[in-house]
């Protein structure tokens, strides 16, 4: 098992993770694999599966994306195929210039050997919710698609989930997608805004944080040496994600979106939060803008407004750095 096993505490105490389990929505992607293989080797999260969603690429892409990873971490958990497109708006094209035509940079296509699970992606949501009540932890890093159509499928999944936990929005910040929106809220704003409504524990993990954690081409370096399989394709997939943010944001490094929420799942600490009701704007000009507005309604978002963002930099790259450690602990049947 992985050394880092036992947790330090603010007063330097020691105690060991309590492992949360984890089902995250995904449309892999760059930072998506980074969060995936986050969550696969945290000592604190146990992934208990992954369902794929329309977004930085079409869904099939998607799908075998997801489990191209899932196969990396040596693990086997199911993986569902979510929707195409979103519930209201027509499809967006897919973010080819942020992550790739195949979704992971210019690193080449392949084929997975396992297949996608025969359910749906909703019906798998309500499903694994429903088996274990109150112990499943529900990240969505993509377009709220899926889990709008899981809450339409089965409205008591909001009794069983225990938080939601979604990258997502942005409150006090731009956009990024536009001036006013977030990609993953742009890409599907009905979804979200019934997903923000519904009355269950949802923490929103905006560009409001994770455009603070930044990682930089040498941690990716780091990663390679030290996890040659999982740190050497997260370096080989990053690079084009590193122009993306050259010629966009002006740095050469790049935001860590959905690790930030994964990180946010099992290391809330880390984190500033303010309760407040967030509308979504599901037309017009500002389409996708997530509104933090007291007057909303009476259904409750914990919204990130800060983060330890050096802390939380230092955190996933000390987890992936045992990224390799793990999926051969995985493998030999010992994790
Ligand atoms: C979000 O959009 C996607 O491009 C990323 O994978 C992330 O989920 C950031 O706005
Ligand atoms: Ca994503």
């Amino acid at each position: 098992l992985p050394s880092q096993l036992m947790r330090c505490g603010a007063d330097g105490s020691r105690s060991e993770w309590k492992m949360k389990k984890i089902l995250i929505d995904t449309d892999p992607g760059i930072d998506d694999a980074m969060a995936i293989h986050l969550a696969f080797a945290h000592p604190g999260l146990e992934v208990v599966g992954l369902t794929s969603v329309f977004g930085n690429v079409h869904v099939p892409v998607a799908t075998r994306n997801a489990l191209r990873l899932v196969e990396m971490a040596g693990a086997s958990v199911p993986v569902s195929e979510g929707a195409a497109a979103p519930l209201v708006q027509p499809l967006r094209p897919p973010g080819y210039f942020v992550h790739g035509e195949e979704g992971f940079g210019t690193v080449p296509a392949v084929r997975p050997v396992a297949r996608a699970d025969t359910r749906d992606a909703a019906q798998c949501i309500v499903e694994i919710l429903g088996a274990a009540p109150g112990d499943v932890v529900l990240c969505p890093i993509g377009p709220l698609t899926n889990v709008a159509l899981a809450l339409e499928l089965d409205p008591t999944i909001v009794g069983k989930v225990a938080e939601v936990v979604v990258m997502g929005g942005a409150v006090r910040c731009p956009g990024n997608a536009t001036p006013w929106a977030e990609a993953n809220i742009w890409n599907d704003p009905h979804a979200a805004a019934r997903v923000f409504s519904a009355d269950w524990p949802l923490t929103l993990v905006g560009l409001d944080v994770t455009e603070a954690v930044r990682c930089w081409p040498q941690d990716f370096a780091g990663l390679a040496a030290s996890a040659p399989v999982i740190g050497g394709f997260l370096n080989d997939a990053v690079q084009f994600y590193f122009g993306w943010h050259r010629g966009k944001d002006g740095f050469e490094g790049c935001y860590m979106h959905d690790p930030t929420a994964v990180l946010a799942v099992v290391e809330p600490q880390l984190f500033e939060t303010r309760e407040v009701p967030v509308r979504v704007e599901t037309a017009g000009a500002r389409v996708g803008r997530t509104v933090a507005d007291p007057g909303a309604g009476s259904t409750l978002v914990r919204v990130c407004l800060g983060v330890d963002a050096e802390a939380a930099r230092q955190r996933m790259l000390a987890v992936l750095a045992g990224a390799d450690k793990v999926r051969d602990s995985r493998l030999a049947g010992q994790y």
